[in-house]
């Protein structure tokens, strides 16, 4: 119970006292140390001297009322109360601690006083009484003023009278609190010049520990150009070097991994274009040589059955026209799948139909095409061919792996940002690695791909590529 609590204050505690800056730490350490060191200082002096200061009221009280009490015999034996008074007087008179002094007589009754026109204070002759051969007797009053220390000397043991005399306290705690105030006040002084030298030391002290921080946090947003100084050769200095040589290390590591992927960005890019140079050669080779090659074989074969004269010949004619006229189509749907010349003529949508057009039917699918924001100016080529390669291998990977029933493309163009999304209500899948072709060709040209799906839930590309 008390261990939970002294846990609790102690956590409360460090959420304040961690919160704050390490110079703040140091300054409140030093404040509080120079604050206790001090406090604990006045209050032993103070205690000590009020000991001591008592100690000495007392002597004082007995040697004065002992030098009353001799002096007082003579004037009492022979009756002269003038004397007795002026005695009495005297002795306040000669120290400034007297607050009263007085002489009874042999009847017990107050023979002369210093209080004058106030008159004898009731009670005060019974609080002290001297028995005959007491030497002295102090007693220590609680008056409205304070402490007086009242000291009864008996004159000729008794006989003649008592000489009493009261010694305030009032005057030494005036000094004490006098020294007590002067303590304090160096206190005070002290604080002031520690906690603004030690501001200026831990100012000197930290500011290397706050430019490592900040070097730091640099870092961590992928600044690796910072460099800290070396302030001191201590162990703040150490760690600035060491973290000058760690980011140097990662710096270079940087450098490295960035030329690496600069040079895998340049081959992958490089075989991208010759892919698609090779296409091109392809389909232009077999748009202009194979099916000029077979449209003369059809117009050949034409003319061959209109020159047979055997039904047979001529139906046989007939049916390879037939065939050469599907190999004549097969081929130039390759061609356009190859390479598409309308994405050269024409641009991105024209093909796009085409494109999604041939899926539908090929693949007996439903799909949706919208294309926004590109009717006023043509994305730079190489977008445009990786956005249809893009679109092609989602397309196909749909018609291969998602057994979905519809699908949809959407391409648009807004705040100098291309999107494409390619969906399915497939199946889904887990594995997000994969899809490597259509990653590639994005981030090469500065975008990227995410992709989200889920078993059951179809699937979802979503592409984005910079255009300025
Ligand atoms: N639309 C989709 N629906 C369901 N699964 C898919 C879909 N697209 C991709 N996948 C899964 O992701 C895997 C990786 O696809 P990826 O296109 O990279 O390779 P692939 O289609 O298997 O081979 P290829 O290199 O010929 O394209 C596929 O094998 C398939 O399991
Ligand atoms: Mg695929």
């Amino acid at each position: 119970m008390k261990s939970r609590l002294l846990q609790h204050l102690f956590t409360r505690f460090w959420a304040i006292a961690g919160a704050v800056s390490v110079r703040t730490k140091i300054l409140g350490i030093v404040l509080g140390l120079v604050l206790l060191l001090g406090l604990g200082i006045t209050a032993q002096v103070r205690a000590t001297l009020i000991r001591t200061m008592d100690a000495q009221l007392e002597e004082q009280a007995v040697s004065v009322t002992r030098d009353l009490a001799a002096r007082a015999t003579d004037f009492i034996l022979v009756n002269d109360l003038f004397a007795t008074h002026q005695l009495l007087r005297e002795t306040q008179t000669n120290n400034a601690n007297v607050r009263y002094a007085f002489v009874i007589d042999d009847h017990g009754q107050v023979a002369a006083h210093t209080f004058g026109d106030k008159g004898f204070p009731v009670g005060l002759l019974n609080a002290n009484t001297a028995a005959h051969d007491d030497h002295h007797r102090t007693v220590i009053l609680d008056t409205d003023e304070g402490l007086v220390w009242d000291t009864a000397v008996p004159i000729f043991g008794g006989r003649v009278g008592v000489a009493r005399v009261g010694l305030s306290e009032a005057g030494v705690r005036r000094a004490v609190d006098s020294v007590t105030a002067q303590l304090l006040l160096t206190t005070v002084l002290v604080s002031i010049i520690g906690v603004t030298v030690s501001a200026l030391l831990t100012w000197i002290l930290t500011r290397p520990i706050l430019n490592l921080a900040q070097a730091a946090q640099a870092v961590g947003r992928g600044d690796l150009t910072q460099r800290v100084p070396r302030w001191a050769n201590d162990e703040i200095g150490d760690l600035a070097v060491s973290f000058n040589s760690m980011t140097e290390a990662l710096a270079k590591a940087e450098g490295e991994r960035v030329e690496r992927e600069q040079l895998r960005a340049r081959y992958v890019s490089g075989v991208i274009a010759a892919q698609e140079e090779e296409r091109k050669r392809i389909a232009r080779e077999l748009h202009d040589s194979t099916s000029q090659s077979l449209t003369s074989l059809m117009v050949g074969l034409r003319s061959l059955s209109d020159v047979c004269n055997s039904p047979a010949a001529k139906q046989r004619a007939e049916e390879l026209r037939g065939v050469t006229a599907q190999t004549l189509d097969e081929v130039h749907n390759l061609a356009v799948q190859l390479r598409p010349s309308v994405l050269d003529d024409v641009g991105l949508p024209a093909a796009l139909e085409r494109c999604v057009n041939d899926y539908q039917i090929r693949y007996n699918l439903i799909i949706d095409l919208i294309v926004r924001g590109l009717e006023s100016a043509r994305l730079p080529a190489e977008v445009e061919t990786a956005l249809y390669r893009m679109v092609q291998e989602g397309l196909t990977n749909v018609a291969r792996h998602a057994q979905a029933k519809t699908a949809s493309v959407m391409i648009e163009r807004r705040d100098g940002i291309v999107r494409a999304i390619i969906e399915d209500d497939g199946r889904g899948f887990h594995n997000r690695l994969g899809l490597y072709g259509i990653r590639e060709r994005a981030e090469l040209l500065g975008g990227k791909l995410t992709i989200e799906s889920e078993e059951g839930k179809g699937t979802s590309l979503f592409v984005e590529i910079p255009v300025k």
